[in-house]
């Protein structure tokens, strides 16, 4: 062969192969959208599979006006944070200076770990939002935000009827749902809390986050007390709520009371819900908590009189620590696989069970945990025991699901082109050698299966698990109340 039609040949194979790749990558990009397609449509007919009956909901406590930026367009990275990067532990607790807020933002920014904190530097504060709402380039928007107006406007969207518990200027009143019943008076200064979201990728002078998350920053005065409990407590008898949710209470991290206001405030809303009457479901929605000394209260208070429990899988990870260790996790992995967060989920539902168990004869308003929803980035995972009052855990999960695309894309309607799967094609259902392994079907989209808990020697719990793969949205517009919104439309089929 002569050296030409040498070079012929390899130029010939190479586009050949340049081809070939630019066919099969498409092949490949049609096969994924194809797959996507396939699993969208399994979900919506679950989330559709039948009517939702207007259930009751009773939903505290407070609301904030929440104030969003584009954080690595708001934020000056300064050299002096470099000595953050990489930093194992967090030093910081308390925010009292700007550089200890910038401390704080680059430790959670490097993860990708939602994180949620005070200042009770109100000046600090104060100059914050002056300067986020002048930073035309960090894009500030507001909106009204709170955990308990974002999950009662999620519930009375999907056709509930509501009732909130939380006191707002009426200026913040007008963005509220007018078929919601705000039952708080009318306040002339709402709370605020800083919003500073990044999308996976965004670089802040030599940091890259690996996903897209938002950390908030807060110094609130009325949330703080639960101001909103007492009206509440007056417009409750007749509702006969279906569900009452509880919310919220991460205000309380790290405020500084006097005497012992905190407890009196936490045995008030104990007293509430233990109030209400059994055939009332009572889920208490958890948050991003640093102060071990209140995730111990609402241990001893909250937790033990509810009925279901949701969070992301930093809560998780937090709460399952210091189930287990008694310290606080301030940061854990931002996409944890499906066996790991299970396992961390059995642990959860056993001890607190262990303790339902051991005590239920003496205190009889004690109620078991029938119920934890953990969403993350990748899956919506939801645990139900067996003959508890949870209906259609795995249409819940679907619409869990389906929502979380919604809410990051800002979207009504999910396209599958805007969307990619990090679930992979089959997963372990927990760490343990011998676990079975579930493949990841389009047609069946919503993996469930039946398992039994044991409860430390003392008894044996059935259980019924489902997982949800979620269509991540390629592009977030929001992340910030994904989490309130997802947990109200997984509670909406299940009451
Ligand atoms: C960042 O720097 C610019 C220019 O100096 C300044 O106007 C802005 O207020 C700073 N932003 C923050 C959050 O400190
Ligand atoms: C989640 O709730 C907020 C507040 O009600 C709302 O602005 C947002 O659009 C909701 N997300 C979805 C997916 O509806
Ligand atoms: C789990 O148990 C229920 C009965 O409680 C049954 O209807 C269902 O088919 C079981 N699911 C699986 C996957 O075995
Ligand atoms: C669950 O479904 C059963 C049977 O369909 C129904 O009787 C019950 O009321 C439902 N539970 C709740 C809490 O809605």
């Amino acid at each position: 062969m002569s050296a030409t039609s040498y070079l012929t040949l390899i130029t010939a194979v190479s586009v050949f192969t340049a081809l070939f790749a630019i066919i099969y990558q498409a092949y490949l990009a049609s096969n994924d959208l194809r797959q996507l397609t396939v699993i969208l449509q399994s979900m919506k007919n679950l989330e559709q599979a039948f009517p939702v009956n207007k259930p009751r909901v009773a939903i505290g406590y407070g609301s904030c006006s929440d104030l969003y930026v584009r954080a690595v367009d708001f934020l000056n990275f300064t050299s002096s944070l470099e000595k953050s990067l990489h930093q194992t532990t967090l030093n910081v607790n308390d925010i009292t200076t700007e550089d200890e807020f910038l401390q704080s933002f680059a430790y959670y920014f490097q993860r990708g770990a939602a994180a949620e904190r005070y200042t009770a530097n109100k000046d600090l504060f104060q100059k914050l939002v002056r300067q986020a709402k002048k930073s035309s380039k960090a894009e500030p928007r507001w909106a009204l935000g709170g955990n308990a107006p974002v999950i009662g406007s999620r519930l009375a969207t999907e056709g509930a009827e509501v009732m909130l518990a939380a006191k707002m200027s009426s200026k913040l009143k007008s963005h509220l749902r007018p078929d919601i019943h705000l039952t708080g008076s009318l306040i002339d200064d709402d709370d605020i809390h800083l919003i500073l979201e990044y999308k996976t990728g965004d670089e802040w002078g030599t940091m890259r986050t690996p996903r897209a998350n938002r950390y908030i920053l807060h110094n609130d005065h009325h949330n703080p007390f639960i101001s909103s409990l007492e009206e509440l407590e007056l417009a409750l008898p007749g509702f006969d709520p279906h569900l009452f949710v509880v919310s919220g209470l991460q205000m309380m991290d790290n405020y500084v009371y006097e005497g012992g206001v905190r407890e009196e405030r936490i045995e008030k809303v104990r007293n509430q819900i233990q109030a209400q009457s059994t055939d009332t479901l009572i889920h208490f929605e958890m948050a991003s908590f640093v102060e071990l000394q209140l995730l111990q209260l609402l241990l001893k208070n909250i937790v033990p009189y509810s009925d279901s429990i949701g969070m992301n899988e930093q809560e998780l990870d937090n709460l399952r620590q210091v189930l287990e260790t008694g310290k606080i996790s301030l940061v854990a992995d931002s996409n944890p696989r499906v066996a790991q967060s299970l396992d961390q989920a059995r642990y959860v539902f056993g001890k607190i069970n262990e303790d339902f168990f051991q005590s239920h004869l003496t205190d009889t308003r004690r109620r078991m945990l029938s119920r934890i929803h953990l969403h993350t980035l990748a899956y919506q995972a939801i645990l139900v025991a067996k003959d508890s009052k949870w209906n259609n855990t795995k249409n819940a999960a679907a619409k869990a699901s389906l929502t979380a695309h919604r809410h990051v894309c800002a979207s009504p309607i999910v396209n599958p082109d805007a969307s990619y799967r990090l679930l992979d094609d089959s997963f372990a259902t927990s760490t343990q050698s011998g676990a079975a392994r579930i493949p990841f079907s389009e047609l069946e989209p919503v993996s469930c299966w039946n398992e039994t808990i044991a409860i430390n020697g003392l008894k044996r719990l059935d259980v019924e698990i489902c997982v949800a793969p979620v269509l991540i949205c390629k592009v977030a517009k929001q992340t910030a109340g994904a989490g309130d919104n997802i947990s109200g439309a997984g509670l909406i089929l299940q009451i």
